[in-house]
């Protein structure tokens, strides 16, 4: 990932779509990478920075985000769904309506790796969920060339993430390449969030540990306008924070081509 705003798609075309369903596929560079895991890490990154945390510091290893913890810091994530022994939270979204210090860690099976994994490839690597959906589709610039990178479960794919992925693929555009065409079709063949998320493999965990309310706080569209992104890598640490590709054009600031520039994070220390 570079410090760069995003570049457009050389010569003018409208830009590609693509999908990588599983971690195990390899994120080509591009220009945008959308990091989807609905159930439910880029979901509580929508949440946490909604509820008033400045900044997610993601983390691949929970030795890592021990190491953090200092004044100023609290620790969240699951290892199989579960709170991790001495963190702060879980990862349910709805545990974040406030926050009593300025940066989360936070540490989760797949979704944090994704969006390290995402910017290794990405100019600019937006979180994307159900819950912010239509800010996410706003904030992504015209003739940009997109990857959606789904979280998927244990390097498998996630019916959920697909979904998403899917139904990011319609209201983008684009060139769509193979598996942008048949994440659309996925999403097509659903009237609702509901069904992909009740029938996937991710819910029946969340349900058996009883947190079943995480699947329909994550199934809900568009209830944020927060478009979380990752203002900077460090350490292998992603820096995630609240831009401001806003509501309304009036209230961004944009560059010259287009996309808002973002002051990078401050060192971590
Ligand atoms: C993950 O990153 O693996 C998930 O967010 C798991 C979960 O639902 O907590």
């Amino acid at each position: 990932m570079t410090a760069a705003p995003a570049r457009r798609s050389e010569g003018g075309n409208e830009g590609s779509i693509d999908v990588a369903f599983t971690p195990a596929e390899e994120v080509r560079p591009t220009d945008v990478a959308l990091v989807v895991d609905v159930l439910r890490a880029s979901s509580t990154i929508v949440a946490a920075l909604d509820g008033g945390f400045e900044r997610v510091l993601c983390v691949g290893d929970v030795e890592g985000a021990r190491r953090l913890r200092t004044a100023g810091r609290e620790l969240a994530g699951e290892q199989g769904c579960r709170p991790i022994e001495g963190f702060d939270y879980g990862n349910s979204p709805g545990e974040f309506q406030s926050a009593p210090v300025a940066e989360l860690v936070l540490c989760t099976t797949n979704g944090t790796p994704a969006v390290l994994a995402a910017a290794d490839a990405a100019d600019e690597v937006l979180v994307a969920s159900l819950i912010n959906f239509d800010a996410v589709v706003r904030a992504v610039p015209d003739g940009t060339d997109v990857t959606i990178v789904c979280s998927g479960t244990n390097q498998r794919f996630a019916l959920e993430d697909a979904y998403a992925a899917g139904r990011l693929v319609q209201r983008l555009g684009r060139r769509r390449t193979d598996a942008a065409v048949a994440a659309a079709q996925l999403a097509g063949s659903y009237v609702d969030s509901n069904a992909p998320l009740a029938q996937s493999a991710d819910a029946g965990v969340l349900e058996a540990t009883g947190q079943s309310a995480d699947i329909e706080f994550c199934a809900r569209e568009s209830v944020f306008d927060v478009v979380p992104r990752v203002a900077g890598i460090r350490d292998g640490i992603a820096v995630v924070e609240k831009s401001h590709f806003g509501p309304s054009p009036d209230e961004r600031h944009t560059a010259g081509d287009g996309v808002r520039q973002h002051p990078r994070a401050e060192l971590i220390t």
